[in-house]
């Protein structure tokens, strides 16, 4: 059982993280941080879970409703985080609810947020929320026929779930065209059978997250996000090579305005049709010269944002995601978030974003640091105990100084203690905020 605050709302003692990812990863990690959490699980969890220390492997799919509903009552956990999409918008959140279980993550309706970018192009105009303009379609004729009279390039977006790859921010109208077929060819399976044509915007970008219980919300610092596997970021598209928060890009009064012009209205938006939001939502900005835009929403945690963030948090971490989870915010203690800089760069197998290499044993010397954190992700637990590469992004070294060069510095410090065959990453996460 758990134990009561004081205002009625359970304290968890046992939860369980669904995924098998970094960010999974430094969900357990800060979880089993928490005051009152007793036992951490994390389903199916990585080569790193075993070894964290609280933190239990369960070799269940994030893909298998019913056994992680049946392992949740076996074990009494107190409370779920889901930690990626394609649960989340299959309707994992809804069935664990309907047995009973509290929740943090949205059910497949507010998932759509993400799963469809159609629907959320709606929402965001619905709710008057600042966003690029768009033309939807659902056939390749339609596309094309709104690309030519427009008679510019534009941003061509699958309109479901592409792991990522789903964007062509095309430079010619050749370019958006060839995207067009592309998807309509089926190269993103169900998820291309409709798109979205966007204005192209410009501006730096920064991720913005918000825990929500479907009324209230709590922020946490912006964080910025490397998404190109080269330096000076060029080259082909990752899913996130390394990242930093706070991100002086946006400040304080930056965030009150995004939280009135972009959260609180999808927000509201999402209550009026009857949508009961329980998690976290993801704001993907540009901050162009005309103010803070919307380029994406996500239903989850960014990945390696959350391993960036997450050390920056306070041991309430479980009770504010409980009473997400409860719609009861309001009975949360307040979220103590560290104003230090928080620096993650990520380990990738060689090869990645193509086709990786597995297999390779990863060792690793760092001594423990309360200020810096190794988390998995792509790796799995070999023969003999030994943890091997499972993935293109194998892992992220994450550290937390007074300032970034610092944070910078013990993050790539800690990094040279770790090894695998092939470990490639880039030098300069965070060139925005590193002294030269
Ligand atoms: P997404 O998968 O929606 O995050 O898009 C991937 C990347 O494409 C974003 O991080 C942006 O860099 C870029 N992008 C998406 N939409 C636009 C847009 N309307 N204008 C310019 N760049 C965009
Ligand atoms: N780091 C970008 C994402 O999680 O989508």
């Amino acid at each position: 059982m758990s134990a009561p605050l004081t205002d009625g709302l359970p304290s968890p003692r046992r939860v369980l993280v669904v995924g098998a990812g970094g960010r999974e990863n430094a969900l357990g990690w800060a979880l089993r941080r928490c005051r009152g959490v007793e036992r951490v699980w994390v389903a199916p969890g990585n080569g790193g879970t075993a070894g964290q220390e609280g933190c239990e492997p369960l070799p269940i799919a994030e893909s298998d409703g019913p056994g992680l509903v049946a392992a949740c009552l076996e074990r009494q956990v107190d409370l779920v985080v889901v930690g990626p999409e394609a649960p989340l918008a299959a309707g994992l959140a809804d069935e664990l609810r309907a047995a009973g279980l509290a929740v943090f993550g949205p059910g497949a309706g507010g998932a759509q947020l993400e799963a469809s970018k159609q629907w959320a192009k709606a929402l965001m105009q619905e709710a008057g929320v600042p966003t690029a303009g768009y033309w939807a379609a659902t056939s390749r004729e339609q596309a094309l026929q709104a690309l030519e009279s427009h008679g510019r390039p534009l941003v061509v977006k699958a309109d479901g779930l592409a792991a990522g790859k789903g964007v062509t921010v095309a430079d010619s109208l050749e370019e958006a065209r060839a995207a067009i077929e592309e998807i309509f060819a089926g190269r993103f399976g169900s998820a291309g059978d409709a798109l979205v044509l966007e204005e192209r915007l410009s501006g730096p970008e920064v991720s913005v997250f918000a825990l929500t219980d479907g009324e209230r919300m709590v922020l946490l610092p912006p964080a910025q996000d490397h998404k190109r596997i080269g330096e000076g970021d060029t080259g082909a598209n990752t899913g996130g090579m390394g990242a930093y928060a706070p991100a002086p890009l946006l400040d304080a009064a930056g965030l009150e305005l995004v939280r009135q012009q972009v959260l609180l209205p999808i927000l509201a938006t999402l209550r009026g049709r009857g949508i009961d939001y329980r998690g976290v939502i993801y704001a993907g900005l540009m901050l162009t010269d005309d103010g803070p835009k919307v380029i994406e929403f996500n239903c989850r945690f960014g990945d390696p944002e959350c391993q960036t963030l997450m050390p920056l948090l306070g041991d309430e971490l479980a009770e504010v995601l409980m009473a997400c989870a409860s719609g009861r915010l309001d009975a949360a203690p307040p979220l103590t978030i560290s104003g230090r800089c928080s620096a993650c760069v990520v380990a990738a197998a060689a090869g990645y974003p193509g086709p990786v290499r597995s297999g390779d044993a990863i060792t690793t010397s760092l001594t423990p640091d309360p200020d810096l954190q190794l988390f998995h992700a792509g790796s799995r637990a070999g023969a003999d105990g030994v943890c091997v590469t499972a993935g293109g992004r194998v892992l992220a070294v994450v550290a937390q100084a007074d300032d970034f060069d610092a944070a910078f510095a013990a993050a790539y410090g800690g990094l040279e203690q770790v090894h695998f065959e092939g470990l490639s990453f880039r030098r300069d996460i965070g060139h925005q905020v590193r002294r030269p």
